[in-house]
């Protein structure tokens, strides 16, 4: 290993040569004797030594302190100060330069030798540490996510270039600032500062992790864009209460998602329209029981995923009727045997046609069961209880009482009191308990009507 490059700051030159003489027996090279703060400093920065001792009382403008201060500051270089007065003031002057080691006048050989070797030591270590540091920087930069770390204050202690970008702005600049402040600058028209505060609160006092599966922020060019965003605490005895966010772009996601959905939608739609050509009060009756079922589902606190399954499955669920000849459906007076056969083939008809499209949802399954009984006096499988998905059960109920509330060909309506007393009759064996309580509950708080 070459020898290390050590220059002397000293302005009493019996002292600085006797130094000189001990470091080249200890094999460092020593170019220079400097007595002087400012050429100090010069001296450092053309030929970076790889150490300096420092005297702190030297010649010029500036002192010994001083003179570290500034080449630690610019150039990393390790400092020892000489001093012969070990006066408090001045130590705590000098700790604020960062320093590698003092050493009181007069010191033994042995005390100058280990003084300067622990100093490389801890230089190199701190050399190491930064060069980890950076590379972290640089790994955490090339993340096409959002990376960032704040205080409580909402400040942001880091953040990759990534982030940076959505404020318009450079990692560098965002570094102590918060969200209100970024964006007066950046491209965001929207965003709700508020509810991030908030989490943020959640999470660095709450100590746990937050997942936001969604949040939109609008743009200056109209556009919208997606994220999902999870903030961790993150506790360090350096950096206490801060969070780490991690946050990616789920615009391209989302809005497939979203046109899948249309699709979904129109091609509902397109089976709404096929039954409403043929049969139009085979489609207002859907409609009517699918605006109840929607009722009766948010009253029973049924997540949205379920609601809309449900909401599906109602609007199409006499789609089998279809196959069943419209002389039949629109008869005035009783039907024969056959001709209740004929219609009761209508779930078997719609599971057929709605099993060929892939919903998310098993709606050809609910529609399949919506005529099944709790008691296995239903049709076509005479399923019981359990056997039965909840959402048919949810229809059954809706579908009796749409149907008696309302008009048929075939007879007046019987009104809402008959279908009531219906349900209320049969609850607990044919319909389920906790769904007619649920429509009960609709009715007697005037929360539910059929509008058309
Ligand atoms: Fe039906």
């Amino acid at each position: 290993m070459a020898a290390k490059t050590i220059i002397i700051v000293e302005d009493e030159k019996i002292i600085a040569e006797d130094i000189k003489s001990t470091l080249v027996r200890f094999k460092y090279k020593v170019p220079h004797i400097i007595s002087n703060g400012e050429v100090a400093i010069r001296e450092a920065r053309q030929h970076k030594p790889d150490l300096i001792l420092m005297d702190i009382m030297i010649e010029g403008e500036i002192n010994g302190i001083e003179a570290a201060k500034r080449i630690y500051h610019d150039l990393g270089i390790p400092i020892i100060f000489l001093t012969a007065y070990a006066d408090e003031k001045i130590l705590k002057q000098a700790a604020e330069s960062s320093p590698f080691g003092y050493l009181i006048k007069p010191f033994e050989d042995r005390e100058l030798h280990a003084t300067i070797e622990m100093a490389f030591y801890k230089s190199d270590m701190e050399q190491k540490l930064k060069r980890n540091r950076n590379f972290l920087l640089k790994v955490i930069d090339t993340v096409p996510s959002n990376i960032f770390v704040k205080d409580k204050n909402g400040r942001y202690l880091m953040v990759n270039t990534s982030i940076a970008k959505l404020y318009n702005t450079t990692p560098k600049e965002m570094i102590g600032k918060t969200d209100r402040e970024l964006l007066l600058n950046s491209k965001i028209t929207d965003i709700d500062l508020e509810k991030i505060a908030k989490e943020d609160l959640e999470v660095i006092k709450g100590k746990k992790k937050v997942l936001i599966p969604e949040e939109s922020y609008s743009l200056d060019d109209g556009k919208k864009i997606w994220f999902q965003t999870t903030k961790v605490p993150l506790d360090s005895p350096d950096i206490p209460d801060v969070l780490l966010g991690v946050s990616n772009d789920i615009t391209p996601l989302k809005n497939s998602f979203t046109r899948l959905q249309e699709l979904m939608e129109e091609t509902v739609n397109g089976l709404i329209l096929a039954v409403e050509k043929r049969d139009p009060y085979t489609a207002g009756h859907q409609r009517r029981v699918s605006m109840l079922t929607n009722a009766i589902g948010v009253k029973m606190n049924l997540d949205q995923f379920q609601l809309d399954g449900l909401r599906i499955a109602s609007i199409v669920h006499d789609i089998g009727k279809l196959y069943v000849p419209s002389e039949i459906l629109s008869k005035p007076g009783r039907l024969t045997e056959a001709e209740f056969a004929l219609i009761k083939t209508h779930p078997q008809a719609g599971f057929e046609i709605l099993s060929s499209i892939n919903f998310p949802w098993p709606v050809a399954k609910i529609v399949l069961q919506h005529h099944e009984r709790l008691d296995g006096s239903g049709y076509p499988n005479g399923l019981k209880k359990r056997e039965i998905i909840l959402e048919a059960q949810i229809i059954a109920v809706a579908d009796v009482i749409e149907a008696m509330a309302s008009h048929r060909p075939y007879r007046p309506a019987l009104g809402m009191d008959k279908a009531i007393e219906e349900v209320e009759s049969h609850k607990g064996v044919l319909y389920n308990k906790v769904i007619v309580d649920t429509f009960l509950d609709l009715i007697k708080n005037n929360e539910f009507s059929f509008t058309n």
